[in-house]
């Protein structure tokens, strides 16, 4: 009874353990999750992240206790492979390619640097979709703490959400808040209002840009960044002109660093001044 109470639980939890890593593997990251309010089968982010550690905690705690259940047959086996020279290859090639995968996943060699590039391209792609917030949590900051970092009189950015249907308090309630009562993703406020004070009499509003970028930015095109914090691409390409730097609209600020030998820093504190 107890050995087939413990088989079918490590059945059980490696089968949600085994779904819940393929969301984690090409859910995206945080800050983009967060940012669009990310879902996938009705669960949220930091939902799929807790049911992976809870199944993943109880599979280990289950598989220790299989281990133990049959430790004397488990070191039978081994004795018995380890000793006999037919069994030598299963014990020392299972040990090999377990030694190979972690040291060139250390070393990012292939096969698991193609796995970790595509985990990599995978969040990438994600953040080009779903979009990147202004600055890290930038949904858990006041709305008027918000407007004024990004060099928006905080009064614009409140009338502009409450043009838009949103029951904005005082503005010291966050986009996050602002969003669930609204039943949309601070990602959509935000865009709502900046389109908005956009198309009024401050349509040439000059948005400033974070001193220090949100992480990623590096992979981000000159387009990606426009759209991020609402400045035109012209205007970012000509902050770069104004140093001697010439790109397109299509570069990302790495592609941009390599060809002008600066580093990405470099090229960010061009755009955000
Ligand atoms: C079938 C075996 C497993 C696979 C394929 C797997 C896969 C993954 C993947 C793809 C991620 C996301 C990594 C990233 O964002 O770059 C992850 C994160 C994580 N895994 Fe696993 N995992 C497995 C087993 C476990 C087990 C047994 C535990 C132990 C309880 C565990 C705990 C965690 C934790 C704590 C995280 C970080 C989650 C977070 O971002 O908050 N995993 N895993």
């Amino acid at each position: 009874m107890v050995r087939r109470f413990t088989s079918l639980t490590l059945l059980w939890s490696f089968f949600i353990l085994f779904i819940s890593s393929l969301v984690l593997f090409i859910e995206p990251h945080g800050r983009v999750a967060f940012w669009s309010n990310w879902h996938f089968l009705g669960l949220s982010k930091e939902e799929w992240d807790d049911l992976h550690l809870c199944s993943g905690t109880l599979f280990s705690l289950a598989a220790v206790f299989h281990l133990y259940l049959n430790w004397h047959t488990v070191v039978v086996y081994l004795k018995k492979k380890i000793k006999g020279l037919s069994g030598g290859p299963a014990v020392w090639g299972s040990l090999a390619l377990t030694l190979f995968v972690c040291i060139s996943s250390y070393f990012h060699l292939p096969p698991m640097q193609q796995l970790i590039e595509l985990e990599n391209k995978i969040k990438q792609a994600q953040t080009k979709k779903y979009g990147n917030p202004p600055f890290g949590h930038a949904e858990l900051v006041p709305v008027n703490k918000l407007a004024k970092f990004l060099g928006i009189e905080p009064k614009k950015f409140v009338d502009a959400l409450r043009a838009n249907g949103i029951e904005v308090a005082s503005g010291k309630e966050s986009l996050k808040d602002l969003a669930r009562s609204a039943g949309k993703s601070p990602s959509e406020l935000f865009h709502l209002a900046m389109e908005y004070i956009h198309k009024g009499a401050d349509k040439n509003i000059n948005v400033r840009l974070p001193s220090v970028p949100p992480p990623g930015t590096g992979m981000m095109t000159i387009n990606d960044i426009a759209r991020t914090y609402h400045v035109s691409s012209q205007e970012l390409i000509r902050r770069l002109r104004t140093t001697g730097i010439n790109a397109s609209p299509s570069d990302t600020i790495k592609e941009i660093a390599q060809k002008t030998h600066k580093s990405p820093q470099e090229i960010y504190s061009v755009l955000s001044k």
